[in-house]
């Protein structure tokens, strides 16, 4: 079986070295990949929104599966494409993945599923929109895709002015269109199904830390760690999130004729009157994966393969390792706003074995390995007990070095 993966962030590093573990021995190909993924895949200089490239290297390769990582791709339909094209592929439609690339689409579907989510409104205009605001702190977002970026929490009318002229006047994210929502409070938690276009399979809960710096302080970022499973959260209550969240959304779009295949990650605010989705995305969270895919058991492969078929998950439970999982990551000076990237990174060849490095913004120059991105390199330790593996993935990722290295300290602490 040979698997092309489409992406290069550290979320495609774990989900190539989860297919390498599979008992089929899958020969993999990463495009376009970074210098970690080079070591564990042939990687393809072709990048992951080359629609027409991508394609073009799956048929010339007779790859037999497609397993694609980012949402741009997805929204941009290139499992379609795939497909039209005689190459099984895992991930959502373009239409499916409307879920992501529209929030004003993801909240139709939830109001039709009778899924639960935060009050909003969509406008096109800065009055409008002032006008619907239901109370400050209020929500705004973009439409479409903004990288996480299209997401600003207003505390007072100035603030949700300004944040309603960047998306609707200067068309920061080129969107018509701007949702005004009820802010939610509660923690957060990432849980992610695989779907067969009928049926919403758990994966295990996770958590994300979005902020840069300790104590969710400073800006948002792509995500500076993970941990999971997740307190308090056994496998009823999970069963009882999927019910209530991701199997409603996958009966929704089967009806409508655009049945989702792929994995459905609900972001949830688990707040004192019930879960609410704050977004769904739909592909693997990075970087959620890098923590989740270490304590998976079953064979990813087989379960991506059956993803793809109608129905052919029926039957799959995913068997999860009970160990905790705790993922640090290590991102350059600068990040999120302007990363200084060409630093050598050292230390990598001393880690203990047991701790799982995944690689994101790296690339080879010259024979040095240097920081070619805002996040770097990802850093999983497992354990009996979060404090194990939170320790376990610090000592390891202490002994890894590059200028201006930005890490956070307080990555699943306090967690039992
Ligand atoms: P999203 O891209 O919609 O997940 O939003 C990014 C982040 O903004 C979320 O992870 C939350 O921390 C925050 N957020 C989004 N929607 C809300 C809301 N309705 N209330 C409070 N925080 C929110
Ligand atoms: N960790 C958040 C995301 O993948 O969107």
């Amino acid at each position: 079986m040979k698997v092309l993966v489409v992406g290069s962030g550290g979320r495609e590093h774990a989900l190539i070295r989860a297919l390498a573990r599979s008992p089929q021995h899958p020969e993999l190909l990463c495009a376009p990949g970074n210098a970690g993924i080079a070591q564990d895949a042939r990687v393809l200089e072709i990048g992951a929104e080359e629609i027409d490239g991508l394609v073009a290297a799956a048929a010339d390769e007779s790859v037999d599966l497609v397993v694609v990582g980012p949402e741009a791709p997805l929204v941009a339909g290139l499992v379609d494409i795939l497909i039209e094209s005689g190459i099984n592929a895992f991930g959502p439609s373009a239409a499916a993945a409307r879920l992501e690339g529209s929030k004003e689409f993801a909240k139709h579907a939830m109001r039709a599923a009778g899924v639960p989510t935060g009050r909003w409104t969509a406008v096109q205009g800065v009055e409008e929109g002032l006008a619907a605001v239901p109370g400050y702190p209020c929500v705004i977002k973009a439409d479409g895709l903004a990288a996480g970026k299209g997401v600003v929490i207003a505390g007072d009318a100035g603030a949700a002015r300004a944040a309603l002229e960047a998306f609707l006047v200067e068309r920061r994210f080129g969107t018509e269109t701007v949702l005004v929502e009820e802010c939610l409070a509660g923690p957060e938690l990432s849980l992610l199904a695989l779907c067969d276009g009928e049926r919403a399979i758990p994966m295990a809960p996770a958590r994300d830390y979005k902020r840069i710096f300790d104590g969710d302080a400073g800006p948002n970022t792509g995500g500076m760690g993970s941990y999971s499973p997740v307190e308090g959260l056994g496998e009823e209550q999970i069963a009882a999130l999927v019910a209530q969240v991701h199997q409603p959304i996958v009966d929704h779009l089967r009806e409508r004729g655009t049945p989702f295949h792929g994995v459905l990650y609900g972001g949830l605010m688990l707040t004192a009157t019930g879960p609410r989705v704050l977004e769904f995305n739909v592909r693997f969270g990075d970087p959620e994966t890098q923590a989740l895919l270490p304590r998976l058991r079953s064979d990813l492969l087989d379960a991506l393969v059956r993803a793809t078929r109608p129905g052919g998950l029926a039957d799959v439970k995913l068997d999860w390792s009970p160990q905790w999982s705790v993922l640090v990551v290590l991102a350059s000076a600068g990040y999120p706003d302007k990363p200084f990237l060409g630093d050598e990174i050292t230390g990598l060849d001393e880690l203990p074995p047991e701790v799982e490095v995944t690689h994101a913004g790296t690339a080879r120059r010259d024979g040095r390995l240097v920081t070619s991105g805002g996040r770097v390199l990802g850093v999983a330790a497992l354990g009996g007990d979060p404090d194990s593996a939170r320790r376990s993935a610090y000592a390891a990722a202490q002994m890894i070095s590059f200028a201006g290295r930005q890490m956070r300290s307080d990555i699943a602490r306090g967690v039992r």
